[in-house]
C-alpha cells in the first residue's frame, strides 16, 4: 500500500493508495462517528464496511443527476436517518459521488466529515484529491460547490477493474495532464505508482495553493476547450477525453503565441495518443460555440484565461485574441 498526504496543516489528510486500501476504512474514520452514510451509484460494486452502524444512500448514475436536487435528496434522508455532524459520509463512486456527496457533507449540518473511496481512475487521481466539491446548474458545470477537505481518500486499484473500459480511458486523459505538470515517466509506472504519483502532484499543488488564488489553475491544464467540448456535446463526450483533446489544442495555441516549440507540441501529440485518447474535435462541433463557450468557463475572470504550456512550464495566460482561439481550432480537425 502506498501511503501520502495532502499537507494542509491540521486539515491535512491520509491518501492510500493500492489493491484492497478500502479495507483501511476503519482505520480512517473520524473519532467518535457513530454512523456512516455511504453514497453510491447502482452499478458500484464495491462494497465497504465501515465497523459502525451504515446505510447506503443511492443515487442515479450519470453526469445529470449531478444537480442540487440530488444534494437536497441526500441531505434529507441523512436527516430523517439522524446522521450528526459528528458522523461521517462515505463516499463511494466517480466524480460525480465524490462532488455530490462531498457537497453535501460540507453543507449538512454545516459541514460533516466524509472519506471518499473513489471507485473511477478519473476520480482517485484527481476528482477526490484536493477537496473540491460541487454540483451542476442548467447554465453550466460544477457552478455551485465549496471547498470541502475529506479526512481521508481510500484509492482501490482493484475497484478500477469493473470499470467500463471508455471509463478507464477518461481517466487516462487526466493522467496525461500529469505528464505535464512534471510527473515523469508516467506511461512505464505499474497502475499503483502511476495512480499514487498523480495523487502526489495534485496533494503538492493543492498545498501550495488550497482555494486556487494562483498556482491550483494549473491543474485546469487541457480543461478550457474539454469544459466547452463537455457542454457543446452534451456530455456525450467523457470528461477526460474532453481534456485530451485540450490538452492538444492547449499545446497548439501556446505554439502559436510562440511559447513552445514544435517538438513540445509533438510531445503533447505522442504522451495524449500514447493512452490511445481522441485528439480531434468530435464531428458536428461547433467551432464558434466553442469560442463563444470560452468566456462562459468559471475560470475566466478577466478574458478568457488558458493554462498554456511554456518557457516557465505550465501557467495560466489571459489569451484576448479570439481570431486566434478560432484559427487554432482548426488545427484539430
Ligand atoms: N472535484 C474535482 O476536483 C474534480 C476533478 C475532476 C473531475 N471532477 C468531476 O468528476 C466527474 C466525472 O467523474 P468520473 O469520470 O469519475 O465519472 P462518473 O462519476 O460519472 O463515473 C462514470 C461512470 O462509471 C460508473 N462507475 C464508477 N465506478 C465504477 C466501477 N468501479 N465499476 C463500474 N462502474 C463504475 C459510474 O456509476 C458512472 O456511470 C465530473 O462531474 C467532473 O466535474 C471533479
Amino acid at each position: 500500500m502506498i501511503e501520502l498526504t495532502v499537507p494542509l496543516g491540521d486539515r491535512s489528510y491520509p491518501v492510500l493508495v493500492g489493491a484492497g486500501a478500502r479495507h483501511r476504512l476503519l482505520e480512517v474514520l473520524p473519532v467518535g462517528a457513530k454512523r456512516a452514510a455511504i453514497v453510491t451509484q447502482p452499478g458500484i460494486d464495491l462494497p465497504v464496511d465501515a465497523g459502525i452502524e451504515s446505510r447506503v444512500f443511492s443515487f442515479p448514475s450519470g453526469e445529470d443527476a449531478k444537480h442540487l436536487g440530488t444534494v437536497e435528496d441526500l441531505c434529507r434522508d441523512w436527516a430523517a436517518w439522524g446522521l450528526t455532524r459528528n458522523d461521517v459520509v462515505v463516499a463511494v463512486g466517480g466524480g460525480v459521488v465524490t462532488d455530490l456527496a462531498g457537497f453535501a457533507a460540507a453543507i449538512y449540518h454545516r459541514g460533516v466529515a466524509v472519506v471518499h473511496v473513489p471507485t473511477t481512475l478519473l476520480g482517485q487521481i484527481d476528482a477526490a484529491i484536493g477537496g473540491k466539491t460541487g454540483a451542476n446548474l442548467p447554465e453550466g458545470k460544477n457552478l455551485v460547490g465549496a471547498f470541502w477537505q475529506p479526512a481521508a481518500v481510500l484509492c482501490d486499484i482493484d475497484a478500477l477493474s469493473t470499470l467500463p473500459p471508455r471509463e478507464y480511458r477518461s481517466g487516462l486523459g487526466e493522467m496525461a495532464k500529469y505528464a505535464f505538470l512534471g510527473v515523469p515517466n508516467l506511461a512505464d509506472l505499474p497502475l499503483d505508482e502511476a495512480v499514487a504519483a498523480c495523487v502526489q502532484c495534485k496533494a503538492d499543488v493543492v498545498a501550495s495553493d488550497e482555494r486556487e488564488g494562483g498556482r491550483r489553475a494549473i491543474l485546469n491544464y487541457g480543461h478550457t476547450l474539454g469544459h466547452a467540448l463537455e457542454t457543446a456535446t452534451n456530455y456525450d463526450l467523457r470528461h477526460g477525453e474532453g481534456v485530451a483533446i485540450g490538452l492538444i489544442y492547449a499545446a497548439e495555441l501556446a505554439h502559436a503565441l510562440g511559447r513552445i516549440d514544435t517538438a513540445r507540441v509533438a510531445e503533447h501529440r505522442k504522451v495524449v495518443g500514447g493512452y490511445d485518447l481522441p485528439m480531434q474535435l468530435p464531428p458536428g462541433v461547433d467551432p464558434d460555440q466553442l469560442v463563444a463557450l470560452f468566456s462562459r468557463d468559471k475560470k475566466a475572470v478577466d478574458g478568457v484565461t488558458f493554462v498554456l504550456d511554456g518557457p516557465d512550464g505550465v501557467e495560466p495566460v489571459p489569451v484576448a485574441d479570439a481570431t486566434l482561439l478560432r484559427s487554432t481550432l482548426d488545427r484539430l480537425r
